[in-house]
């Protein structure tokens, strides 16, 4: 079974999908601990009304990204983690963190990478009128938004669309993905034969 902690910053639905895919059978692991960087995090209800352990480690409390970014380490090696689950955690990880847990951070972007890095996907996407679109999840490297690719989802961009019925419909399959995704990539770290090579340089 996989320990995962879950950081997130805001709605929490990816961090839901993932509960539910546990609760259902569908994803062998347990929730050790949520994380928010923000203490009004709608979230950290989901997690509570989950009976998960809740943590805020408010990122204003520090003077700089490294003492953030040390305070958080320090919080999660504690739960020990086979994996940690970037779920709408809207912080950069500097690159201390990520060697830390080296190959052990996931992410899920809201586009298909390497496609549209970085924030406002959906406008960008729409904007260079792409008929496809979706969401990747990947390995957290030093570069933004850069690390291995696990799995991803598309869905179809329709004439009709704006920003948010484009999200709507992206966030709509990453509740799929994730949970997917997390389970084929824990699988792959747990059979040492085809474990995920990173390379050591790496994503955010
Ligand atoms: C999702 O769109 C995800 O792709 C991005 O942040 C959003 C998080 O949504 N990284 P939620 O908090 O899981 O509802």
């Amino acid at each position: 079974m996989l320990t995962l902690v879950v950081l997130i910053s805001g709605r929490g639905s990816n961090l839901q999908a993932i509960m539910d895919a546990i609760g259902r059978g569908d994803l062998c692991a347990r929730i050790a601990v949520v994380i928010s960087n923000r203490a009004d995090a709608p979230g950290l209800d989901r997690a509570r009304r989950g009976g998960i352990p809740t943590c805020v480690i408010p990122h204003g409390d520090f003077p700089d990204r490294d003492g953030f970014d040390h305070a958080l380490a320090e919080s999660i090696q504690g739960y020990d983690p086979d994996l940690i689950i970037l779920a709408g955690f809207m912080r950069i990880l500097g690159a201390g963190f990520v060697r830390r847990f080296d190959g052990r951070i996931l992410n899920i972007h809201p586009a298909l990478l390497p496609k549209f890095r970085g924030t406002d996907t959906h406008r960008r996407a729409l904007e260079a009128g792409e008929t496809e679109h979706g969401a990747t999840v990947h390995v957290v490297t030093e570069a933004l938004d850069d690390g291995p690719i696990v799995m991803q989802a598309r869905v179809p961009v329709l004439r009709e669309d704006d920003v948010e019925s484009l999200a709507s419909r992206v966030l709509s399959v990453e509740h799929g993905l994730y949970p997917a995704a997390i389970g084929k990539y824990g699988a792959e770290l747990s059979t040492p034969e085809t474990a995920p090579a990173t390379g050591g340089a790496g994503s955010r």
